[in-house]
């Protein structure tokens, strides 16, 4: 369809777009607050609390530092170093390749970046329904196809190889939230290894949410993929982020690790849309604990926070473990965020 001949001059590309509906929840929540109404908003999912200070902080450093200028389209080193070392913590120390690491303006723009970088016209990328609204949504601008595909009502609402395989054969794609928004289930790692073998053996992409893993009621953070072996690994994009576990959903840090053509495609992508994720934001996202001293943007800085980041001190502090029991608490209050 040429834009000449499309509906309000429009081109395609927005034509089944929507509004997000959870914004637009909120917004209403917002308004009807300030009218003095007792309202409850279970529209965008975030923390009912600040940010802490430290992530806070660090924010505030970075502009009085004068980190305000453009920076790297793939995201500052330090911070994908320091995400890096974090992924890997959470999944037993395995490696994880700063390199292959990509920061944007959320985990949103994340996903937006990975679907418009590995799919297009005609593909059929599956969502296992109820899903958060965003995903068809995004897939549509790819202009592929989302196919919502039920989860199993007698399993959690999650979804197997068996209902791929008989719902959408020939998929070009999986996106997968796990712990899950809407439904909050967790998919076990021998769900997850079925479904990379799945995709392997399709050669299909699985885009994997995992913004929720640290939002867990189990022993640890969630299963990820990242926990199964590298040659299951080679067509899976995880997505992370800091807005959920961290109480940083104004700051709009994303992170997606992937392999190395597909990252370098959502870097490039994002170098002509955001030119980068929020430069001050990303230095909230890597803050270093006020004992350890001011942020510096040299490469020993980068080494040193490859060897001793901060996120991991702070996952492995008793302080952080309360913190996440709070956002859990906070977690309990979310709807489809
Ligand atoms: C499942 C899921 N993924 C991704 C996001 C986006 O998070 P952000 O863009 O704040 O990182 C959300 C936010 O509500 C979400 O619920």
């Amino acid at each position: 369809m040429t834009t000449q001949g499309s509906l309000f001059g429009l081109s395609p590309n927005p034509h089944h777009l929507e509004t997000s509906a959870t914004i637009a929840i909120s917004q209403e929540a917002k308004r009807r607050k300030a009218a003095g109404e007792d309202v409850i908003d279970l529209g965008a999912g975030e923390p009912d609390f600040p940010t802490p200070s430290i992530p806070a902080d660090a924010g505030v450093r970075a502009i009085r530092e004068g980190k305000t200028h453009y920076a790297a389209n793939e995201g500052i080193l330090e911070l994908r170093a320091a995400a890096a070392q974090q992924l890997s913590l959470l999944s037993g120390g395995r490696p994880v390749n700063a390199d292959h690491i990509v920061i944007s303006n959320g985990s949103k723009q994340s996903l937006f970046n990975v679907c418009f970088s590995v799919f297009g016209p005609g593909d059929v990328v599956a969502i296992p329904a109820p899903a958060w609204v965003s995903y068809p949504q995004i897939v549509h601008l790819t202009r592929a196809r989302p196919i919502l595909v039920p989860g199993d009502p007698e399993w959690g609402l999650k979804l197997s190889v068996r209902d791929l395989q008989r719902v959408v054969p020939g998929a070009q794609g999986l996106i997968l939230c796990s712990p899950c928004n809407p439904t909050g289930s967790v998919y076990t790692l021998a769900e997850l290894k079925a479904i990379a073998q799945w995709a392997r053996d399709h050669k299909a992409w699985v885009i994997a949410d995992e913004i929720y893993r640290r939002i867990h009621y189990g022993p640890g953070p969630a299963p990820s993929f990242l926990d199964l072996p590298d040659d299951l690994l080679e067509r899976v994009v995880i997505i992370y982020g800091v807005s959920k576990a961290y109480a940083m959903t104004g700051w709009r840090i994303g992170i997606a690790l992937a392999p190395p053509k597909v990252a370098k495609a959502m870097a490039a992508l994002q170098s002509h849309t955001t030119t980068g994720a929020n430069h001050p934001a990303q230095w909230a996202a890597w803050w270093r604990s006020s004992a350890s001293g001011a942020s510096s943007s040299s490469a020993a800085s980068a080494r040193t926070s490859r060897a001793s980041s901060s996120w991991t001190r702070w996952a492995r502090s008793t302080s952080f473990s309360a913190w996440i029991r709070s956002a859990a608490r906070a977690a309990r209050t979310f709807a489809r965020g």
